[in-house]
């Protein structure tokens, strides 16, 4: 394969689709085909597995929801991210299996190698060239909560704690992989953030 696979990870709401958006044009500019696509999602499918995975009300059973994600990322892979690197185009895509690593490990159920090793079955190895954290500190998680403008309820109590878990699998998961992932810290301001990460994708470019 010849394209470029880049992939952008972390918390909700911490500038991701902003960051993929800013990359897509930068890269468009030099003349580059970009697809765009996210996980869950991306594919009718994936439309449809999102639905499940985000909206249904009832209880999902945790192995059931892992399946689910790596059922979408499988027919992702192979019919929009597969295709396109073939041709020769840079996917960006919001979201991938260290998502899955990282929150349905944080329930505990599954370890992260299963969860990871699902994910390789399902897209039969494919892992991205550049996988851009985007890694936001205890301090602004809350200080983006409080700008909500509310006092902090239980349920946004425990938000901070689920955030704090999900953060932690993430780094872990940039440490251990360090040629793969870029850490940028998502409390700088948005050009800053571009520009680190043009200067990664652009060492991969070729
Ligand atoms: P996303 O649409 O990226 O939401 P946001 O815009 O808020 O970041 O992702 C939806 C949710 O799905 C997000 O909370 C993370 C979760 N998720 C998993 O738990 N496992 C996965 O494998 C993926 C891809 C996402």
């Amino acid at each position: 394969m010849t394209g470029l696979f880049v992939t952008f990870e972390g918390g909700d709401g911490v500038g991701k689709s902003t960051q993929a958006a800013l990359l897509q044009e930068w890269l468009q500019g030099r003349g580059r085909e970009v697809v765009r696509t996210r996980e869950p999602g991306g594919t009718d499918v994936g439309e449809r597995i999102r639905d499940i995975v985000l909206h249904y009300r009832g209880h999902v059973d945790p192995r059931a929801e892992a399946l689910l994600y790596a059922a979408d990322r499988a027919h992702h892979v192979a019919t929009i991210v597969r295709p396109a690197l073939a041709r020769d185009a840079v996917v960006i895509q919001d979201r991938y299996l260290d998502s899955s690593v990282a929150y349905q490990g944080v329930g505990r159920v599954l370890d992260a190698d299963e969860v990871r090793g699902l994910s390789l079955w399902a897209t039969g190895g494919l892992l991205p060239d550049v996988t851009v954290l985007l890694d936001l500190d205890e301090a602004s998680a809350r200080h983006r909560l409080e700008a909500d403008d509310k006092p902090f309820d239980r349920l946004e109590a425990e938000k901070a704690d689920f955030h704090a878990r999900v953060r932690a699998a993430f780094l872990a998961l940039a440490s251990a992989e360090p040629g793969r992932f870029l850490v940028v810290d998502a409390a700088q301001p948005i050009d800053e953030i571009a520009a680190q990460v043009r200067t990664r994708v652009a060492e991969r470019l070729t």
